[in-house]
């Protein structure tokens, strides 16, 4: 099954860095970016693909695309294919982080086809002090490689 018309859903508050990885991803799925709040659950059906992403903020999604996966209703047909993307200061955990918006896009009916996550300048809290870390991320190699992996699930999806 073709990716022919993808939804990227995101929101990105602290300093655009997953913005910057969303279109980047956009750009090679032809994709729409659209905030949570903007996005009506009703128009989802023309959507063969739809992408997830923010910042992670206290080990967890944004608030806003928490609350709108929490809110979607179940999915009545099987086979709707979600992926996930974030970017943070310490990229460690990234999976654990992933893992309970994941586990809500699964039981609404998702299958989540696709995992990515790059570092992000950060100057929450005392880092500020310091001039942050991962000053200039995302660059253009992990943009490069959110490019890549789009490219990826685009290959994936029209198996020669
Ligand atoms: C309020 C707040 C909380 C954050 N919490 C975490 C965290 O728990 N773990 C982490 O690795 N980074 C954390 N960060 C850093 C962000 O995840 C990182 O800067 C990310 O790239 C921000 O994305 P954005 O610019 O798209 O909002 C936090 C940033 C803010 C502003």
């Amino acid at each position: 099954m073709g990716i022919e018309r993808t939804l990227i859903i995101c929101k990105s508050v602290h300093h655009q860095n997953t913005a910057k990885v969303a279109q980047a991803i956009a750009d090679v799925l032809h994709a729409e970016i659209c905030a949570p709040e903007d996005v009506p659950y009703a128009g989802l059906d023309e959507y063969d693909l739809i992408g997830l992403g923010s910042g992670i903020y206290f080990g967890r999604f944004h608030s806003a695309l928490r609350h709108w996966v929490c809110e979607m209703p179940i999915v009545p047909s099987q086979g709707r294919r979600a992926f996930l993307f974030s970017t943070s200061g310490l990229p460690l955990f990234w999976r654990i982080w992933h893992s309970p918006l994941k586990s809500w896009l699964q039981r609404k009916g998702w299958d989540v086809i696709a995992e990515f996550h790059c570092r992000g300048f950060d100057t929450v809290g005392p880092l500020w002090l310091m001039g942050g870390i991962n000053r200039h991320h995302p660059n253009d190699r992990d943009l490069e490689h959110a490019a890549s992996f789009a490219r990826d699930m685009l290959l994936r999806s029209h198996p020669c």
